[in-house]
């Protein structure tokens, strides 16, 4: 049978779409308009670009988005003056530093600053903490996005064989406690992981969140599993945009595929701005 392939960009513009309406319905009943502050310190090209699609998202479901675009002689202090500023506010619901941050500041105390009530990313440890014991609490975007691709594709989970590639703080870690909050049985491989090759062919799901172009070969698939692939890399003979999953390779054995692009990449704006959302229903209340 024909792999499904997951269309990413389709299921994200539903939820982006059912986000406008429900964002509407909040403003024009309670009179409540949803709020993001987004800041970027520095000129990295590549997080210009993902502060503007953002900010176009925002713009687009009818989120108020507030920027902040700092020179990079920006210092720490300052920016985390700034951040306590936004904590403050009570017209802000969402607040987002966009990673990462030039040398001269520590990451971790950019992360640790942004009020939990506020971090729409889900990277503060409270966030994190609260999804490993099944609390309240924001989700990081991309695995987020991953759970609503299967869900939205009608793939089960419960009782499924789900073996993880890859262990980051933003997207294998918590990637594994959403499977397992699913009801999945999970597995979490990396680098040093023995026979990779055998493990990853028990999975009914795999998902691959290397950063190595094409490394999830057939060899690694069982018939008839899932392949969700998280990897952004740039082909090194086409120059092309290509996942962690041979795509090609893996179209004729699979049950059903996320493309790159066109897959889980267009989820995580749609989530953040899930979490934006829900931000601002949790503090007004609602
Ligand atoms: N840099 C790369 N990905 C992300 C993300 O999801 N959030 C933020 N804030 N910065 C990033």
């Amino acid at each position: 049978m024909a792999a499904h392939i997951i269309d990413g960009k389709k299921i994200s513009s539903e939820i982006k779409d059912e986000l406008k309406e429900k964002v509407r319905i909040l403003k024009e009943e309670k009179g409540i308009e949803v709020t993001l502050a987004v800041i970027l310190v520095g000129e990295d090209p590549a997080s210009q670009v993902y502060v503007r699609n953002k900010k176009r998202a925002c713009e687009y479901i009818g989120i108020r988005s507030l920027s902040y675009e700092l020179p990079e002689t920006t210092t720490e202090e300052e920016l985390l003056k700034l951040i306590d500023e936004l904590n403050n506010r009570k017209d802000v619901d969402g607040i987002l530093v966009q990673m990462p941050v030039p040398d001269h500041i520590d990451d971790k105390k950019v992360i640790d600053a942004i009020s939990p009530l506020k971090d729409v990313d889900g990277f503060h440890p409270m966030s994190v903490g609260a999804l490993c014991i099944g609390e309240r609490g924001f989700v990081s975007c991309t695995p987020a996005g991953v759970i609503q691709l299967l869900k939205r594709s009608n793939i089960e989970i419960s009782g499924k064989e789900c073996v993880i590639v890859g262990r980051s703080n933003i997207v294998g870690k918590p990637m594994s406690l959403l499977m397992l909050r699913e009801n999945a049985t999970v597995t979490v491989t990396h680098s040093r992981t023995k026979d990779l090759q055998a493990v990853c062919k028990r999975a009914d799901i795999v998902i691959a969140a290397i950063g190595k172009p094409k490394m999830i070969t057939a060899d690694y698939v069982k018939e008839g599993a899932v392949v969700i692939d998280v990897g952004i890399n740039r082909d090194a003979e086409t120059g092309k945009l290509c996942g962690d999953a041979d795509y090609d390779g893996l179209i004729d054995i699979v049950s059903a595929i996320t493309p790159v692009p066109g897959g889980v990449g267009p989820m995580t704006i749609a989530m953040l701005m899930n979490n934006c959302y829900e931000a601002a229903l949790m503090h007004n209340d609602l």
